[in-house]
């Protein structure tokens, strides 16, 4: 017989804590043009400087692994998974597997939730923690979305990240794969929609945005949160999606 503690009583007992509740819930009203022209022109500052391939693919980390994500997104990941207490975040593109990491970090925290990784290039040396399974393979791959789908029992919440290869076919079959696997209030968030021109990278053609619109066009199970937008500068634009409905209670 498998003896299972949840990790919240875990955290309680041990720690003598427990994640609280407020969940910021102030709408902020769509940017200016002039307010937009200045944020658009920090990102390009920032993505030049820290996240720039030319330059360095990301000077980021969590508890000392390399994360390519910016802090501000971290802090909504962070926010997200808090309130809607995922019970498997699915991550298309694993990289360094700080990413996966930090994830793993936050369920462990919130006392909820366990990660599955996938990325077409095994990671070298990946970050361990018990949370994380990492899967070698496409994420469009039928064996691999197999696997994760087994992964998936009835009751759970389900979040997916897609952050794999950001070109706007892979990204639209990841979304036409990966996106009836999120549970009712739970969010599906498509990274680097920034790319293409938005505002950075103009060079890249067709990406991220432009997947997440053509789906969007025909799907109307999801809804763009643009309040997860915040804190101004994200490298997902236009990437955070719910699945309407009300999430399953935890
Ligand atoms: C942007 S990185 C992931 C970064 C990571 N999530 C983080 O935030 O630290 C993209 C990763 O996607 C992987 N990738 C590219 N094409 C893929 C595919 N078809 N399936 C799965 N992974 C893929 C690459 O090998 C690379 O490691």
């Amino acid at each position: 017989m498998r003896l299972s503690i949840p990790l919240e009583q875990i955290n309680g007992f041990f720690f003598g804590f427990k994640r609280g509740r407020y969940f910021p819930t102030r709408r902020f009203p769509p940017l200016t043009s002039e307010e937009q022209a200045i944020t658009d022109r920090f990102h390009r500052l920032y993505y030049r400087r820290l996240f720039s391939k030319a330059t360095a693919p990301s000077e980021v980390s969590w508890l000392g692994h390399r994360v390519l994500k910016c802090p501000m997104d971290m802090i909504t990941y962070q926010e997200i998974i808090t309130e809607t207490q995922p019970d498997l975040i699915i991550e298309c593109g694993t990289k360094f597997g700080g990413s996966a990491f930090f994830l793993a970090t936050i369920c462990q925290l919130v006392g909820n939730g366990r990660i599955v990784t996938i990325d077409i290039n095994a990671p070298d040396d990946p970050p361990k923690h018990n949370l994380i399974t990492y899967l070698t393979g496409s994420s469009t791959d039928a064996a691999i979305v197999e696997q994760v789908k087994n992964m998936i029992r009835p009751d759970m919440r389900v979040m997916v990240i897609l952050d794999s290869d950001h070109r706007a076919a892979h990204v639209r079959r990841e979304l036409e794969l990966y996106a009836p696997l999120v549970s009712s209030g739970c969010y599906l968030i498509v990274e680097d929609g920034n790319v293409n021109g938005h505002p950075v990278f103009p060079e890249h053609g067709p990406g991220p945005q432009e997947a997440i619109k053509d789906f969007l066009a025909t799907d109307d199970r999801f809804e763009l949160d643009t309040q997860r937008e915040r804190h101004l500068l994200t490298l997902n634009p236009g990437g955070f999606l719910r699945r309407k409905g009300e999430a399953a209670s935890a």
